[in-house]
């Protein structure tokens, strides 16, 4: 800075402000509460647009601001800039990418991210930086139970809500003994301890649990060990490329018929054109179907199809919803973030008109909703009933400080 930039006087450069506003030109010398508001309100979004889950975070990215468009480019009064940070699904990445949106790029939101191991370090950061921050799929349990916080909502699930109906599913079935599959990280562990805890509310049991390293896709041994263990029924978890690999693999196995193939919704969604004839047939429950129907849901599908060419999926809801949800805290306080407490009291108490139904919150900010139960037929994730209605996250040990 020059000493001459130092002496300028308050008459000269409010004189220079209102110069340049005639000009059309942006000058950010003393601002006025008017202008710091009209300035664009920065997203951060934190997701992995590289490896397994790049569709997922494509998806979620495309339909907020799909959401924010069809909101005539505005929410609460705001216009929106965003910055996109490159997750790459990688936890010992996570701390310095969430520094960078908080620290370097000074982002108002930070909407992110996909996976639970990553989502952890971005969750320490948000608590300790009172950022807000909107979880747009990261099911993470303890985001929204022992380290849950003012500033920090989830608009997807928490990893045990889709995956705790899937043993009643399966005891409906007659299925009475299951092995698990999944990558070996904080979602898939957790998901398994979910449906274990439903399948043994049924009388169910597990007969043996298999691990695979994240992000990695080598199944054959893994099938083996299904085939020779010979269980009613298997429960895996897997997602983004990831899942099309893994139901695509059981199929040539020859298992599918044998041995039938369950889990949370993730299997089977944004990855039917892939998968083809290897996934008709699978059951599997998530907060998301297809073919819901309903006016939200088809205005959704319709407006995503025409801007991006492909169908909508539970993860592009769930951009979409994130943005819906910070549009209520934004409108109850026209646009003023400073207004913390009040935002964040509106967004807690939100009821979104939701493509998957009504959508509302629990006391730790998680999301309440249907889970459905959903058949693959004719290549869509078709609704067969609900499997379990309004489901809250059990939200053990929140605490809001
Ligand atoms: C997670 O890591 O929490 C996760 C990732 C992908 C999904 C669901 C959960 O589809």
């Amino acid at each position: 800075m020059r000493k001459t930039d130092l002496l300028i006087t308050r008459r000269s450069a409010l004189k220079a402000v209102g110069g340049a506003a005639a000009t059309g030109l942006l000058v950010r010398a003393f601002p006025t509460p008017a202008i710091a508001q009209a300035a664009p309100l920065r997203i951060g979004f934190m997701l992995p647009y590289t490896g397994t889950y790049a569709s997922l975070a494509k998806n979620i990215d495309g339909a907020f601001r799909q959401y924010v468009e069809e909101k005539g480019g505005k929410l609460g009064g705001r216009s929106l800039e965003y910055v996109m940070v490159d997750d790459q699904a990688e936890p010992s990445k996570a701390t310095d990418n969430m520094n960078k949106l908080v620290d370097r790029d000074k982002v108002d939101v930070v909407v992110g991210t996909v996976h639970s191991g990553v989502q952890m370090a971005m969750v320490k950061i948000a608590r300790e930086s009172g950022k807000l921050m909107i979880i747009p799929n990261a099911g993470a349990d303890d985001a929204t139970r022992s380290a849950c916080a003012p500033n920090i909502f989830r608009t997807s699930f928490s990893n045990w809500q889709p995956c705790f109906p899937v043993g009643k599913v399966m005891a409906e079935k007659g299925h009475k003994t299951a092995m698990t599959i999944t990558w070996k990280y904080a979602a898939g562990e957790e998901d398994v301890r979910a449906f274990k805890e439903g399948f043994g509310a049924v009388g169910g049991s597990v007969i043996g649990e298999l691990y695979v390293p994240f992000p990695e896709v080598e199944f054959q041994s893994f099938l083996t060990q299904i085939a020779e263990k010979k269980p009613d029924a298997v429960f895996a978890f897997f997602a983004g490329g990831g899942a099309v690999k893994f139901v695509k693999d059981y199929a040539a196995a020859g298992l599918k018929k044998s041995v039938p193939l369950y889990g949370p919704g993730f299997l089977t969604d944004g990855t039917l054109q892939a998968q083809g004839e290897a996934a008709e047939g699978l059951l599997t429950t998530l907060h998301y179907a297809d073919d819901l129907d309903n006016p939200t849901d088809k205005k959704f599908r319709e407006g995503f199809k025409k801007k991006f060419n492909a169908d909508a999926d539970v993860y592009a809801v769930q951009g979409y919803d994130s943005a819906a949800l910070l549009g209520v805290g934004l409108e109850a306080v026209k646009g003023d973030m400073k207004a913390a407490d009040a935002m964040y009291k509106a967004m807690g108490a939100a009821k979104i008109d939701s493509p998957r139904g009504p959508l509302s919150f629990s006391a730790s900010h998680n999301p309440i909703q249907n889970i459905y139960l959903r058949e693959v037929k004719n290549g869509k994730n078709t609704f067969v009933k609900i499997a379990h209605a309004n489901l809250a996250d059990p939200g053990t040990g929140c605490k809001m400080s």
